[in-house]
């Protein structure tokens, strides 16, 4: 229904329009009574053997909705009900900022991917808080932070630092992004000295409060095994609780897509399809590095049950996805979670 139905319709219109079309669409229906039981009935799916603990939380499944998609916390409640495990609001910052001009999303559909450089477009961290603080769901909800475009490097640890503060008390984890390529120099924070010192800081404030919340790191796909073993020592020094790969890749490797049009879209960060060996080689490369015990999100590229597993077989405890939510529908999260309990009898 929804790859030949709605999906086509969908995308007659421009990316972003539909983005905030559904978001309109879900505010609305959400308050009409009846509505948030019935898309809970199609589309949950409870299985205590899907229940993970990781990190000190106890999730009620593996599968999240991975940051950028509802960057605001506007559809908390909303979204909880399509079977996510988890949320990840994000990337916020401090202040409110546009974002880069638009067109900044693009789809690919022969690639099933998208490149996006939306450029951390969001209401900063203390909206977001006055929203956190009327949901309603009990989801798990994960706070990433990053830090504003104006902001240069040497200040980014006060951004990042001010996000913690506001969204403190709204959120059960936080995951520190240093890996979106579109905010002009973010990714220089990933460089091994500044980034152990921002993971240091963000972690001593968690350690200053009376209840310690997880401190996670997001990462891209583009680095190479020596940056790889640098991020490994990192997350390991600094004690950091879990570590997220990855990011939307800078590559325009093996596309389909025709490369003039690849061209005329310019800059960005590609994700979906084209995206899951990569991530899935930098799992396993963390995982082999890590331990067994480390805990480490995968995302990039899950578009089916099949991908899933894979992430999970790379060495992910929990798994994310946006792209996939996009290109397969709402129904997607239902048919993953059914195939890691046949995945986990096996
Ligand atoms: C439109 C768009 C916006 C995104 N915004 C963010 C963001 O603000 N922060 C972040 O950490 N990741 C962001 N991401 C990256 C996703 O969280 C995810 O890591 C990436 O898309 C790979 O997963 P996927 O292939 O399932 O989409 C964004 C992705 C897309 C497509």
């Amino acid at each position: 229904m929804y790859k030949n139905v709605i999906r086509p319709m969908l995308f007659l219109i421009g990316p972003e329009k539909v983005h905030h079309l559904v978001f309109r669409i879900l505010q609305m229906k959400g308050k009409v009574p009846g509505f948030q039981s019935l898309v809970k009935a199609i589309f949950q799916y409870q299985n205590p053997k899907l229940e993970r603990e990781l990190f000190g939380i106890r999730f009620k499944n593996p599968v999240g909705l991975a940051a950028g998609f509802d960057k605001d916390a506007k559809l908390i409640d909303e979204l909880s009900c399509f079977g996510f495990g988890f949320i990840e609001i994000g990337t916020l910052t401090p202040k409110a900022q546009p974002g880069n001009e638009q067109p900044r999303l693009f789809r690919l559909p022969a690639d099933q991917a998208l490149i996006n450089r939306m450029g951390f477009n969001n209401g900063g961290a203390i909206d977001a808080v006055e929203r956190l603080k009327k949901r309603k769901s009990d989801v798990i909800v994960g706070g990433n932070i990053g830090k504003n475009k104006t902001t240069p490097n040497e200040n980014a640890f006060d951004d990042y630092a001010q996000c913690f503060e506001a969204l403190y008390n709204h959120v059960d984890y936080f995951v520190v992004n240093v890996s979106s390529p579109n905010t002009p120099g973010l990714r220089e924070l990933q460089e091994k000295e500044p980034l152990k010192k921002l993971m240091q800081h963000v972690i001593e404030l968690s350690k200053s409060k009376r209840v310690y919340k997880p401190v996670l790191l997001k990462i891209a796909p583009d680095l190479n095994q020596t940056q790889l073993d640098d991020i490994v020592e990192i997350l390991i020094q600094t004690s950091t609780d879990g570590v997220i790969a990855t990011n939307t890749t800078i590559s325009r490797a093996d596309l389909q897509t025709p490369k003039s049009e690849i061209e005329k879209i310019g800059n960005g960060g590609l994700s979906g399809k084209p995206l899951t060996k990569r991530s899935n080689e930098v799992i396993k490369y963390l995982r082999s590095k890590l331990g067994k015990n480390f805990p480490i999100i995968g995302v990039g590229g899950i578009m089916t049950p099949q991908d899933a597993i894979e992430k999970l077989e790379a060495g992910a405890d929990l798994i994310q996805l946006y792209t996939g939510f996009i290109y397969e529908g709402p129904g997607v999260v239902k048919r993953i979670l059914k195939s890691i309990i046949k995945f986990k009898e096996n």
